[in-house]
C-alpha cells in the first residue's frame, strides 16, 4: 500500500536536506543537542533566516539564554539581518531570558508560580506565531526555561508545558539543549528528548586537528543516515561536508565512507 509522502521543510544548511530525505518532516520537533560552542545557535539562526528569506516561511525565535540584541549581533556576523526581518514581520523574537530570574524567585514559592509565569510567556510565543503565520519555531534553549530549577519533577513539568505549546502551534521546531561532557546523556537532563520527534547531536572533537561533527540520532518518518557528518562553520554559517564513517539505514549498509575521498552529500 502506498503511503502519502511526508512534506519536508528545508533546513537551510547545505548538505543537511540530503541527509534527511529533503528536510525536516513538516511539524517535526527536533532537539539539537551539543556541548558549549558546538554551533547550536548558529544552526537555529540559519534555519530561521534561510526559511524567511529563501523559502518564504516566517519564523519565531525564542531566546532563553542570551538577550535578543546579542543574538541579532551574532547573526549579523553571517550577514543575516534579523532586525530587518523583524521589521518586515518575517521573523518574531521572544525574549524569554527574564524567565531565569522569574524561575529563581518562583522556585522558592511553588511549582504553580513557575508554571504560571511560564504559561504567560508561552502564550506570548503562541500569539506571535499566529500573527506572523510562522511555519518555523526555535526554542534556544530548553534548559533555559528551567534555569536554577534543580528538582527533576519541576523540570519535567516545565518541559511538558513547552511540549504542549509546540504541539499546539504545530510549527516545525528546532529546540536546543546542552550535553554535559562525560555525562553519557544526549541532553542536559535526559528528559528533553521525550519532547522531540527528532534528535540531532552536534559535537566538537579535538584530536590532531579540531573537527565538528553532526549525527542524526532519530528523525521520525525519515530513513536517515546514521553516519557522523563533518561540518564547518564559515562565513555562510554551517555546511555539511560529508560522512565520516559507519552506515546508513537505507543504503550502503556496512559501506565505509571516508572524508579522505571528499564525498559530498549535496
Ligand atoms: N563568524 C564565525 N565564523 C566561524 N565560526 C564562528 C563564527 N562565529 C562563531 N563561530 C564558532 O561558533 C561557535 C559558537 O556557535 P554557537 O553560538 O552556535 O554555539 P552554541 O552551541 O549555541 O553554544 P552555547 O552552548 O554556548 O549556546 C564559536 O565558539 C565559534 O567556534
Ligand atoms: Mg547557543
Amino acid at each position: 500500500m502506498e503511503t502519502a509522502a511526508i512534506e519536508r521543510v528545508h533546513t537551510g544548511i547545505p548538505g543537511l536536506d540530503h541527509v534527511l530525505e529533503g528536510g525536516f518532516p513538516k511539524g517535526a520537533r527536533v532537539l539539537l543537542s551539543g556541548g558549549a560552542g558546538c554551533g547550536k545557535t548558529i544552526c537555529c539562526g540559519q534555519y530561521l533566516y534561510k526559511g524567511a528569506t529563501r523559502y518564504g516561511e516566517p519564523g519565531v525565535y525564542v531566546s532563553t539564554e542570551e538577550p535578543p540584541s546579542e543574538f541579532k549581533a551574532n547573526m549579523l556576523r553571517f550577514g543575516w539581518d534579523f532586525k530587518k526581518l523583524e521589521e518586515d514581520k518575517k521573523i518574531g523574537i521572544v525574549d524569554a531570558v527574564y524567565q531565569r530570574v522569574e524561575s529563581e524567585i518562583a522556585e522558592q514559592e511553588s511549582l504553580q508560580a513557575i508554571l504560571y509565569n511560564l504559561r504567560s510567556k508561552l502564550a506570548e510565543v503562541k500569539v506571535l506565531v499566529e500573527q506572523l503565520g510562522a511555519k518555523r519555531l526555535v526554542v534556544d534553549s530548553l534548559p533555559g526555561f528551567g534555569f536554577r530549577v534543580t528538582d527533576l519533577n519541576t523540570l519535567r513539568e516545565i518541559f511538558l508545558e513547552v511540549g504542549l505549546l509546540l504541539k499546539d502551534v504545530g510549527s516545525t521546531t528546532l529546540m536546543t539543549t546542552e550535553i554535559v561532557e562525560g555525562s553519557g546523556l544526549i541532553s542536559r537532563y535526559g528528559i528533553e528528548e521525550f519532547l522531540a520527534t527528532g534528535v540531532m547531536v552536534l559535537s566538537l572533537v579535538k584530536q590532531s586537528s579540531p573537527l565538528r561533527k553532526m549525527f542524526v540520532r532519530k528523525m521520525r518518518g525519515t530513513s536517515h543516515s546514521l553516519n557522523d557528518f563533518a561540518f564547518t562553520i564559515g562565513r555562510e554559517g554551517l555546511e555539511i561536508k560529508g560522512p565520516i564513517g559507519v552506515r546508513s539505514l537505507s543504503r550502503g549498509r556496512g559501506r565505509l565512507h571516508s572524508l579522505g575521498r571528499k564525498r559530498r552529500v549535496n
